[in-house]
């Protein structure tokens, strides 16, 4: 039900996959979703306006000085129009232009003007799809919390095979009903997750890293946003996928994390699962350091981190609603758990044994307990995305009764 009188304005950009397009208004309509096309002229080389005309059942836009359109306003209609803009497929070329600004098309001009949310299914070359232009493009685009489905890897129109290719309609669909999937009970929330590691340079090839995976806070931010939160994601160097309808912002150390989060307040709720360094190099070499023959080894003076979750936590007026946190411990579990709590400022440590033999870092499964102020929960071994909907509904029925206690 989650797309029914939903109007989702699709812009079609030049690239192979635009042929795709057809099949995903298609789609969106069986869901009762009311599509509209956009058609920039690249696009226009791979589809044809009637197709999409005859598949929308309404006309397709494709002029930016059409006198006979609102006097030529139509760019800021289609956007007032709509409540959600995909652009599928998202060339490397648009996405170069949103993050510039620039509008010289009806297309770029819509997603200048536009006030609703925006998700992008980039569509492109492996090679244009890594190059630092688009990479830096896009990590633009996803801090102002445009949304993306994909790409994913395999073969590629052009005969290479790596990433780069258009999300499947069936996952654009997925992305887009759960950006709708807003009936659940954090419709209107916005969340803040953290997740994964934080790498700590020491010089240009060398860092200090920890075995987190990303497993667990990725599962969390999938979890909140199935719940109908706007979730922010900001991920530390991991190999996972992200998760669909998720805002991500890749970030690589702590004070880029740090920088990242409060960038993305106001928030309802912040779940900060990453584990993030307690120190940092003081002195980053700025060359490789050399091995020097009948030398001592290095010794490496480190400084400390920012600490982010207490740092979320005195906020002050900025404070999410709710601030949970982490704690991963080798021993006496519960007692830093419970010192954590006190000192961090939290509402919440979901603590965790992270020694080698309960095989958490990494893992799919976790055994959490809930040290809160009022006590211990613990939760059986669970699936790590169990865990994920088990806290996600939590948070649901906390945030409801902070609401309500006001
Ligand atoms: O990623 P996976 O492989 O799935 O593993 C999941 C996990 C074990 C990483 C996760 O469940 C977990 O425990 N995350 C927190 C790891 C951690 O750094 O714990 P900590 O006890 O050192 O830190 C306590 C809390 O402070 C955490 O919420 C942490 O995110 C936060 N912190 C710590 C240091 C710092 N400088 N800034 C912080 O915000």
């Amino acid at each position: 039900m989650a797309l029914v009188g939903r109007r989702v304005l699709l812009i079609v950009a030049g690239g192979i996959a635009a042929y795709k397009c057809l099949d995903l208004i298609r789609r969106l309509r069986e869901r009762g979703a009311r599509p509209r096309c956009v058609l920039t002229r690249g696009g226009a080389q791979f589809v044809t306006p009637l197709s999409l005309a005859a598949l929308t059942e309404d006309r397709v836009y494709d002029d930016l000085f059409s006198l006979t359109e609102d006097n030529g306003m139509s760019h800021i209609r289609l956007s007032r129009e709509a409540d959600l803009v995909v652009v599928a497929p998202a060339t490397a070329d648009l996405m170069a232009k949103m993050a510039t600004g620039l509008a010289d098309d009806l297309a770029s001009t819509v997603l200048l003007a536009s006030d609703k949310p925006i998700l992008l299914a980039p569509s492109m070359n492996l090679f244009m799809w890594n190059h630092p232009a688009t990479q830096a493009n896009l990590a633009t685009l996803r801090r102002r919390g445009v949304l993306q489905v994909g790409p994913g890897a395999g073969d590629l129109a052009c005969g290479e095979v790596g990433d780069g290719r258009m999300a499947e309609v069936g996952d654009i669909v997925a992305a887009i009903e759960a950006h709708f999937g807003a009936a659940g009970p954090l419709a209107g929330r916005r969340a803040l997750v953290t997740s994964g590691p934080t790498h700590e340079p020491i010089d240009p090839v060398r860092f200090i890293a920890n075995r987190s995976s990303g497993k667990q806070g990725h599962a969390i931010a999938a979890a909140l946003e199935r719940l109908g939160a706007a979730v922010t994601l900001v991920s530390g160097p991991v190999a996972l996928p992200d998760p669909p309808g998720v805002a991500v912002v890749k970030v690589e150390t702590a004070v880029e994390m740090k920088e990242a989060c409060f960038a993305a307040l106001p928030a309802d709720v912040a779940v900060c699962a990453a584990a993030v360094a307690d120190w940092r190099v003081a002195e980053q070499a700025q060359e490789k350091r050399k091995k020097v023959e009948g030398a001592p080894p290095p010794t490496l003076a480190l400084t400390p981190n920012p600490d982010i979750l207490a740092g979320l936590a005195a906020a002050g007026g900025r404070r999410p609603r709710l601030v949970v946190g982490f704690a991963a411990e080798t021993e006496n579990l519960i007692g830093h758990a419970q010192a954590k709590l006190a000192r961090k400022g939290c509402d919440l440590i979901v603590a965790n044994d992270v020694s080698p033999a309960a095989g958490t870092f990494g893992g799919d499964s976790n055994t959490v307990h809930l040290v809160g102020p009022d006590g211990v929960e613990s939760w059986p071994a669970l699936p790590k995305e169990a865990v994920a909907a088990r806290l996600a509904e939590w948070i649901a029925a906390r945030l409801a009764a902070v609401v309500e206690d006001r």
